[in-house]
C-alpha cells in the first residue's frame, strides 16, 4: 500500500543526489512533489524524470527572500503542505583551523545553517498539523575529520534547531526529524575537496561494508520518517551510515 497517498511534499535540493531519490520515492507513495534548486535546466530535467505528481520552483535556499517566495509560491498551489525535506546543501570546503575564510563560513553554513532555518521558518506557518519535517544534517555533526569544522559546525547547529522546532512544533503535532548520513554517493561527493577518485577508493576501504550509501537508501528513511508508520518519531536523530561513525579503527 501506498504511505503518502494524498500528501504534498517539499524538497528542497530535489534536483539531485539524496533529495531527488527522495522525491522519487515520495511520488512512488502517492504524493505530490515540489522540488527546488538553483539551476533551472538541472530541474527541468529532474521533473521530467519525475513525471506528473513533480513541480520544479527554482530558489536559491540561501537567500531568505527566494525561500519566501517559494514558500508562497507553494501555498498558492497547494494551500498546505504536509512534508518539508530540508535537504540543500552539501557544500564541503576543507580548510585548516587557522586558515578558515569567511568566504567559505558565509557560503557553507549560509545554505546549510541559515538556509535550513530560514527555509523551515518560511513554511512553519503553511505546515498541516500533524506534518513531517526532516533536516537533511550528516555523520559530520558529531564526527569529526580534519578540515571539515565549518560543514560539521554548520550541521551541528542545525541539529540544535531542528531539536527546538520538534519541542515547540509538538503542540501542533508536527513531526520534526535529522538524518545523517555518512558518505552517500551522488553527484554532490565528486565536487569541490571530493573531486578525487583516490580519495573515494581509499575512504570506501575504510567503510564498514566496503561502500558508500546509496541515495535511495536514504531515501527510504526520510519516506518512513515522513510516512504515519513513524508517527511517534519526533527530536530524533537518525544516523544512516553502516555504523562508520562508531567504528573507530584502530592499528595494532
Ligand atoms: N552525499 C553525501 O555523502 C552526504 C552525506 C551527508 C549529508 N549529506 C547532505 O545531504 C544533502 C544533499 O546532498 P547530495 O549529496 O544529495 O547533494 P547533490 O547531489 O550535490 O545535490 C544537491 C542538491 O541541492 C541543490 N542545491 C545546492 N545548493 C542549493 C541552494 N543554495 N539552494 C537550493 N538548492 C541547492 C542542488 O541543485 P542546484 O545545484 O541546481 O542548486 C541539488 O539539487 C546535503 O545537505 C548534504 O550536506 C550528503
Amino acid at each position: 500500500m501506498e504511505k503518502l497517498t494524498g500528501k504534498v511534499a517539499v524538497v528542497t535540493g530535489g534536483s539531485s543526489g539524496i533529495g531527488f531519490a527522495t522525491a522519487h520515492e515520495f511520488i512512488k507513495q502517492g504524493a505530490k512533489v515540489v522540488i527546488t534548486g538553483r539551476n533551472q535546466e538541472s530541474l527541468d530535467k529532474a521533473v521530467k524524470e519525475l513525471g506528473n505528481n513533480a513541480i520544479g520552483i527554482r530558489a536559491d535556499a540561501s537567500n531568505v527572500k527566494e525561500s519566501e517566495k517559494l514558500a508562497e509560491q507553494a501555498k498558492s498551489i497547494f494551500g498546505k503542505i504536509d512534508i518539508l525535506l530540508v535537504n540543500a546543501g552539501g557544500v564541503e570546503v576543507f580548510e585548516p583551523i587557522g586558515q578558515i575564510t569567511e568566504e567559505t563560513f558565509d557560503t557553507v553554513a549560509g545554505v546549510n545553517f541559515k538556509g535550513a532555518v530560514f527555509t523551515t521558518e518560511k513554511f512553519v506557518p503553511l505546515l498541516s498539523d500533524g506534518a513531517s519535517v526532516i533536516h537533511l544534517a550528516s555523520v559530520s555533526a558529531f564526527s569529526f575529520n580534519a578540515g571539515n569544522a565549518i560543514y560539521s559546525a554548520s550541521k551541528a547547529a542545525l541539529v540544535a534547531y531542528s531539536k527546538n522546532a520538534a519541542i515547540e512544533l509538538a503542540d501542533r503535532k508536527i513531526r520534526v526529524n535529522v538524518v545523517e548520513p555518512a558518505l552517500t554517493e551522488t553527484p554532490g561527493i565528486h565536487k569541490g575537496a571530493f573531486a578525487n577518485d583516490e580519495i573515494h577508493t581509499h575512504v570506501k576501504t575504510l567503510m564498514p561494508f566496503k561502500r558508500y550509501g546509496q541515495p535511495e537508501e536514504i531515501a527510504k528513511l526520510i519516506t518512513f520518517l515522513a510516512s504515519d508508520d513513524a508517527s511517534f518519531i519526533s527530536g530524533a536523530e537518525i544516523t544512516i551510515d553502516s555504523g562508520a561513525s562508531i567504528n573507530v579503527p584502530l592499528k595494532f
